[in-house]
């Protein structure tokens, strides 16, 4: 299956692959189909384990192309946390859990223009996040207690709080994920999916010995899928997470303008020139793309100004397409050219 039909996404904690060749891990995820790779750090303090740190992750980051999510299970990532910026991670997670400031750490990763988020325990309630909400890009909810890959899931803890964080990322318009991570494999991969994660995290289950791990991905991701639609989605399937649809047609300066208000509500645009048009003296148009995910709240609160951005361009071209915007920047003037003082003077 290709990844851009589903909605579920599948993030390979490496935590279990063989960690004397983690370059070989990561490469070996990606080919196989994987959508992130989870980096699991600890620190032997916040839980009972030791991993790796941003060396290893710098390393590796130039193993791969697939996204590096951080998951850091240590007790201080604010002085952390500019070595994880630095070492390439994409998105990065630490735990609310800790005995420091929180709020300074989650704005040093926004303003490496990163993804921030914040991981709670299995018994750590969801209340706690709330006032974090509006800096929160990623709510990761675990399944079992951190520090151990290969422990079973616990159910209970999925149902009390995945829906729930999915409500409270719902400021994000697009892009807020909940990640999922403990004891995720083809028996629990539908039970979470159905409660509307978006990140599956998925360790031992890749892992094992013998195991077909692309069969193991595409499995957990229709899987999750599949709970989405029939438990959430009443029937209907879902909307796949990469699926662009057109949004607009315009001229190009007023292309821009619309482009700047939809972004400026949080959905990402993408605009293309929108083909040669017959006439090769005649600027084409310019086409604004939005994701499929958002479509029906786009419509909502730019459908009007699109109409009439759209009037506007039809008259602008009835007038014969007069010059827009500033007027072009005057010629600089020319330098004078340097006379050389003749050698024989
Ligand atoms: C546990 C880690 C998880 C875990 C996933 O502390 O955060 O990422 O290792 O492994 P499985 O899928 O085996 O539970
Ligand atoms: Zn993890």
């Amino acid at each position: 299956m290709g990844v851009e039909t589903a909605r579920a996404r599948v993030a390979a904690s490496i935590l279990d692959a063989d960690l004397g060749n983690l370059a070989y891990a990561v490469g070996r995820a990606e080919r196989e189909g994987v959508d992130r790779i989870h980096l699991d750090v600890m620190d032997g303090h916040f839980v009972p384990n030791l991993t790796f740190g941003a060396k290893t992750i710098k390393a590796l980051r130039r193993r791969t192309r697939v996204p590096f999510d951080a998951h850091l299970m240590i007790s201080e990532p604010g002085r952390y946390v500019d070595q994880f910026i630095d070492a390439g991670c994409d998105s990065i997670t630490f735990h609310v859990e800790i005995d420091e400031p929180i709020e300074p750490t989650l704005r040093a990763i926004k303003a490496a223009g990163r993804a921030a988020g914040l991981a709670v325990r299995p018994g750590t309630p969801l209340a706690v996040l709330e006032p974090f909400r509006e800096l929160l890009d990623i709510v990761l909810v675990m399944t079992v207690e951190p520090g151990f890959g290969g422990q079973s899931f616990q159910r209970s803890t999925a149902e009390m709080k995945v829906l729930a964080a999915r409500q409270l990322l719902r400021h994000k318009v697009h892009g807020g994920e909940v990640h999922v991570d403990g004891g995720i494999n083809r028996e629990t991969a539908e039970i979470v999916g159905g409660l509307g994660a978006d990140i599956l995290v998925v360790g031992s289950a890749l892992w094992l010995k013998g195991r077909d791990m692309a069969r193991e991905i595409r499995l957990i991701r229709a899987l999750a899928d599949e709970g989405y639609q029939f438990t959430l989605n009443g029937g209907v399937p879902p909307i796949p997470r990469d699926k662009m649809v057109a949004f607009a047609h315009l001229p190009h300066h007023l292309a821009q303008v619309l482009e700047g208000e939809v972004r400026a509500g949080g959905i990402p645009v993408l605009r293309f020139r929108a083909g040669l048009a017959e006439d090769p003296s005649i600027a084409p148009d310019d086409e604004l793309l939005i994701p499929a995910t958002v479509e029906r709240i786009a419509e909502e609160r730019h459908a009007a100004r699109r109409a009439e951005l759209l009037a506007e361009g039809d008259a602008w071209k009835a007038a014969g397409r007069p010059l827009v915007g500033p007027p072009p920047p005057a010629p600089r003037p020319r330098p004078r050219p340097v006379r050389r003082r003749s050698a024989a003077t």
